[in-house]
């Protein structure tokens, strides 16, 4: 077969002479005799600490590649640590497809394995990998080891949000608070609770780029290193079937990986994803797809945020496998993974062997699992809810609403005696979407304030713009859209204005007359409040971004661009 390559290397020319000589460093001559080079996008990085063990996955794969006769080039491409970039990570997450979808274009390569990890990486690399439509498979690092403090498992995250709301309640020392600290990461690996790192690895199998089983074994596992390698013989069988994205990867895919999402319990992060990666390979897929696909999935996986177990157990417990084998009958069976054979093919022998980490169909944590979708004045394009994270006395709920104009607004007086708040009272953070801020930080979980913490209130309802970590859980609607900075009603909420939230019937709303909302207009401390970048990557993001109801991705990044062959360098 003529490789793509071979539009770099074959021929006698000057051209084909200089591709070749300059890889000839360690490549030896019949490296360019026409076999697969393929590119691992290494996500690896001393400053995305949860994906700093991927070289020691990556030399697995490639050793697999030149089992099966492949030429493994490792391609370090932008990398993104959740815990350390700022503004957010998701303000990254598309310069890091965007980036990696041109350097795997540009360079001579047949396919690529893709290495990620940390929240964002899997996401960006999946939407990169969607848009050149070249043969792609994921290996996702895993999940670090469980950490322990005072002979409690620790939930990397989860905890962090516990242990200082527990300072801030005054029933932890800031001291003890802090020796916590170095018990939290244990590990190689990503958080180890079902936060949005775990979630995409998992989702990511459930959509069929991983070989099946593998998604969630932990970093450390020698298992990872052996999946590692047969991924790296695979790829170069995926290369001689030209096999891409776009052949295998249907609606009937991200069907699955709704599913997969619903009774996994998984991140809210993992709409914004989906529908990202959709977008770029033309799928049509909505925002009330997840509603509508993802209803009366149980949930059957105790793990923290919402329950109380972590990945080791989960893995242990029999994994993503034995958690679809229970609602096969919901997974589209014609729905393949990049082995070629459906996903639901390897679900008969999968086995759950811990029935408290996950249960059986019969026995579900929550009967219905899925992301809830909320429409009304106050989020015309959709807002979402977990309701599995979220307090069932708060579901059905109208309250006051109690406004920050900015994440440096809330932390300023969320504290404050004297806040006009009170546990029916509804948190309102805006200017925290895509544009607004810019990039749709994690920060719609704002912290209650201390008075009502003090008096034992541990839930309030809060709405955003904004996104909500998957490590953390409450009554929390998130994503909602358009945001304040794109024209939503959100700008325009004060203080006192009451707002209804009724999940069963999928309604948010702001309970002002049409009229009088017709009479406002976002004042000047709110409209201060939005970014307004002047150079760089956030003056072409927040010109370009989308809403969150489409997967927050560039305007001009949808769809496929292929992997068409550019003009010669020289
Ligand atoms: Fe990297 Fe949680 S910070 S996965
Ligand atoms: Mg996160």
């Amino acid at each position: 077969m003529e490789q793509r390559s071979s539009e770099w290397y074959a021929g006698t020319d000057r051209n084909s002479y200089i591709h070749r000589a300059w890889m000839r460093r360690g490549l030896p001559e019949n490296a360019f005799d026409g076999r697969p080079h393929i590119a691992i996008a290494n996500s690896a990085s001393d400053l995305t600490p949860c994906n700093s063990h991927l070289n020691e996955v990556m030399e697995s794969v490639k050793a697999g590649i030149y089992e099966a006769g492949g030429i493994p080039l490792n391609l370090p491409v932008v990398s993104l640590g959740e815990t350390q970039v700022r503004p957010t990570a998701m303000l990254w997450r598309n310069m890091m497809a965007m980036a990696t979808e041109e350097m795997l274009r540009a360079n001579p390569i047949d396919g690529v394995v893709l290495l990620g990890g940390c929240d964002k990486t899997i996401p960006a690399l999946l939407m990169a990998a969607a848009s050149v439509d070249l043969p792609a498979i994921v290996v996702p690092g895993g999940p670090m080891k469980t950490g322990t403090f005072q002979g409690v498992p620790l939930g990397c995250g989860t905890d962090v949000w516990r242990l200082s709301e527990e300072v801030r309640g005054g029933t932890l020392s800031q001291e003890q608070f802090l020796k916590s600290e170095s018990s939290m990461i244990s590990s190689k690996g990503h958080c180890n609770t079902m936060g949005t790192a775990s979630t995409m690895a998992l989702v990511a199998e459930a959509l069929g780029t991983i070989i099946p089983g593998l998604a969630g074994t932990p970093a450390a596992d020698s298992r990872l290193l052996e999946s590692s390698h047969e991924t790296g013989r695979l790829i170069v069988q995926l290369i001689a079937e030209a096999r891409s994205p776009s052949t295998f990867l249907t609606k009937g895919s991200f069907h699955n990986a709704i599913v997969a999402l619903a009774a996994i319990g998984g991140s809210t992060n993992a709409v914004v994803h989906l529908l990202a990666i959709a977008g770029r390979l033309g799928i049509d897929l909505s925002l009330d797809d997840f509603d509508h696909i993802g209803s009366g999935v149980p949930l059957l996986v105790n793990l923290q945020p919402a329950g109380r177990f972590l990945m080791d157990d989960f893995q242990r417990a029999g994994g993503l496998l034995s958690v679809l084998r229970e609602v096969k009958d919901l997974l589209d069976p014609t729905a393949l993974t990049v082995t070629g054979k459906p996903l639901v093919d390897y679900l008969d022998s999968a086995q759950i062997w811990d029935h408290e980490v996950i249960t059986v169909r019969a026995t579900p944590l929550i009967p219905d699992a899925g992301i809830s979708v909320l429409r009304g004045n106050l989020a015309p394009g959709g807002a979402i809810i977990k309701p599995a994270a979220a307090s069932p006395h708060l579901l059905t709920h109208r309250g006051k609403a109690v406004v920050f104009d900015t994440i440096e607004d809330m932390h300023a007086r969320i504290d404050d005696p004297d806040l006009d708040v009170d546990e029916n009272s509804v948190l309102v953070l805006r200017g925290c979407g895509p544009k607004g801020y810019p990039g749709m930080p994690e920060v719609a979980n704002m912290p209650l304030p201390k008075k009502l913490l003090e008096r034992g209130v541990r839930d309030m309802v809060r709405i955003s713009d904004g996104r909500m970590s998957g490590t953390a859980y409450g009554t929390v609607v998130l994503h909602v859209t358009p945001e304040a900075a794109a024209g939503g009603a959100l700008a325009i909420v004060e203080n006192g204005d009451y707002i209804i939230l009724d999940v069963p019937k999928r309604r948010l709303t702001l309970d002002v007359s049409h009229e009088e909302l017709n009479l406002r207009s976002p004042n000047k401390a709110t409209t201060d409040g939005f970014a307004n970048p002047k150079r760089g990557w956030e003056r072409l993001y927040v010109d370009h971004v989308m809403g969150a109801d489409t997967g927050a991705d560039l305007d001009f990044l949808q769809g496929s661009s292929g992997h068409k062959v550019s003009r010669e360098s020289h």
